[in-house]
């Protein structure tokens, strides 16, 4: 098989993009939302994200300001608002306004709100900013989490692979959709992975 070289690139993919709203810490601030594409988890305990951000983006003031933000994750419905959020910047339009959406209330944030109809949202409080060079890297410690009424089964089990969640590959956003296979099926027992593959092709 060949391959071609490309100069190196943070090709990386597919990778999440999500909406990160944010608000600053002043009376009158408004609420913004920026897509980011450089999001990640870092660590499970305490959970801890990172997001990259260009020093120029509007956003970025108001999250160091503010020492908060919220990330939204997107489904399939919310695909173009997602991208008009990472055309368009919070010094020239209200966002929330132009896409009719409202912003709510976050989970353990003073100031950052999370998107309201989005299927879950994580609270996010920054540890460290680090530089690094185009962009700006926001550690922070996860300290909410509120999911969707609609992705939560009975018995409080999270159905995140109903959501229908969206991610980017190379400036594409695609389908984060089938399910094709669980957390160590690689090693279950035929009858359990057929079961549990079953289970997940049903919904
Ligand atoms: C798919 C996509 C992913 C993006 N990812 C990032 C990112 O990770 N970091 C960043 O600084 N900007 C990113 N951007 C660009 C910002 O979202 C864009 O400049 C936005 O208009 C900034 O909004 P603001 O000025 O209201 O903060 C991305 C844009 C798109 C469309």
């Amino acid at each position: 098989m060949n391959y071609q070289s490309l100069k190196p690139c943070s090709l990386l993919s597919p990778v999440p993009s999500v909406m990160v709203s944010a608000c600053g810490p002043n009376p009158g601030d408004r609420p913004n939302i920026i897509t980011v594409a450089w999001a990640g988890t870092v660590n499970t305990t305490p959970p801890m994200v990172s997001i990259s951000l260009r020093r120029e983006r509007y956003s970025y003031d108001l999250i160091a300001s503010s020492g908060e933000f919220v990330v939204n994750l997107v489904d399939e419905k919310h695909c173009e608002a997602l991208d008009f959020c990472g055309v368009r910047s919070g010094r020239d339009v209200d966002k929330f306004a132009s896409l009719s959406m409202k912003p709510m209330p976050a989970e353990g944030m003073r100031y950052a709100p999370a998107v309201c109809g989005l299927p879950a949202y994580l609270s996010c409080s920054v540890r460290q900013i680090i530089p690094l060079g185009s962009h700006n890297l926001f550690l922070a410690e996860v300290v909410g989490v509120q999911v969707r009424d609609d992705l939560m089964n009975e018995d409080g089990s999270l159905h995140l692979e109903q959501a229908g969640l969206v991610c980017y590959s190379h400036g594409v956003y695609q389908r984060a959709a089938d399910v094709l296979g669980f957390f160590g099926y690689s090693l279950a027992k035929p009858d359990v992975r057929r079961r549990r593959l079953a289970g997940y092709r049903k919904t």
